[in-house]
């Protein structure tokens, strides 16, 4: 192992560049070449590689989104796509790669690395947080503070104007985002994809609430709940209780934005252990944080299910209202 590259695919997240500054750093200590991949396995099926040295990746420890660019790629996930990959890579003379991305990254790397042999290693980048193979994603714990800020910004304004406030925060089919913020920020209801929204549970917790003279009310919504995202909820609500409401959907302002510390540490030691983790021959792994430590577990022990949220932590808010 000698020359390796590093891409980021799918969704960025904050972290991701922290990332990229260990791998290239960790990699010049292991006296490894780093080239960075431009644009994911889009720029990987089309060559579009530039060295990185130590000083390219100074300065960006702090930055949201990702200096090399991400992108989802519809032809890699092709057998044709990856095989095409593998070519572009060999002919590179790259010995192995370090993908930055969530599930779907996590299943291209799987795919290239048993199909065409290429070591592969994925470091774990989303915001959803729903990725075997570790307890945190990079980017989860900043997606979780800005959506606590927004929803502490909305809880000033439903608690002067007496509202309730439907927010719809995202995750894709992952609940994790909406229930830490939802906990995080003392929302009175959060729904998740992972349980089912009963609309009527809804009504009766919000108007026993109205009833106990609660003048602001938060509803935390996954995007990917059953029952639809905020604006299907809150027009299947509204006219069953009595109060004026509004909807607002943070989106992609969850994406972006400087890195917690957490993040920033995090990406740091998992784009390290991804250098030392493809010298060790483990060209097939994944390396995430478990109960604090730094693990590498092979792609072939992650099983296809996506990383569930703590429900336990669910359990907790009748509690809490
Ligand atoms: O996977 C990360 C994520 O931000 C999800 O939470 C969200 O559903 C999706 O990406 C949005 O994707 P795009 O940026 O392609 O609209």
């Amino acid at each position: 192992m000698k020359t390796i590259a590093v891409l980021a695919s799918g969704g960025d997240s904050p972290g991701m560049n922290a990332c990229i500054r260990a791998v290239v750093r960790g990699g010049a200590h292991r006296g490894l070449e780093t080239f960075g991949v431009r644009d994911g396995y889009l720029g990987l099926l089309a060559g579009d590689f530039t060295p990185l040295h130590r000083h390219d990746v100074s300065n960006i420890i702090q930055r949201g989104g990702v200096i090399l660019g991400a992108s989802r790629c519809p032809e890699f996930v092709t057998p044709e796509g990856r095989a095409k990959g593998a070519a572009v890579l060999r002919a590179a003379g790259i010995d192995g790669l370090i993908a930055l991305g969530g599930d779907g990254t996590l299943r291209g790397a799987e795919a290239l690395a048993a199909e065409q042999g290429v070591p592969v290693v994925l470091v774990p980048g989303t915001i959803d947080n729903d990725v075997p193979g570790t307890d945190f994603t990079i980017g989860f714990d900043t997606a979780v503070n800005t959506a606590v800020e927004a929803v502490d910004r909305l809880r000033d304004t439903a608690e002067a104007t007496e509202r309730v406030f439907f927010v719809e925060v995202m995750g894709r089919e992952s609940g994790t985002l909406a229930l830490h913020a939802g906990l995080a920020a003392g929302a009175d209801a959060i729904l998740v994809p992972e349980l089912r929204t009963d609309i009527d549970e809804l009504v009766g917790l919000l108007n026993r609430a109205i009833l106990r003279r609660s003048r602001s009310l938060i509803v935390v919504i996954a995007e990917g709940d059953c029952a639809g995202g905020a604006f299907t909820i809150a027009e299947q609500v509204h006219d069953q209780i009595k109060r004026d409401y509004r909807v607002t959907v943070l989106g992609h302002i969850q994406r972006g934005g400087t890195p917690t510390a957490r993040d920033r540490v995090l990406a740091t030691r998992l784009g390290i252990a991804a250098t030392q983790a493809l010298i060790d021959g483990k060209g097939n792994h994944i390396v995430g944080e478990i109960d604090g430590a730094i693990r590498a577990t092979p792609f072939d022990e992650l099983g296809a299910d996506k990383r569930l949220p703590s429900l336990a932590l669910l359990e907790l808010l009748p509690e809490l209202v």
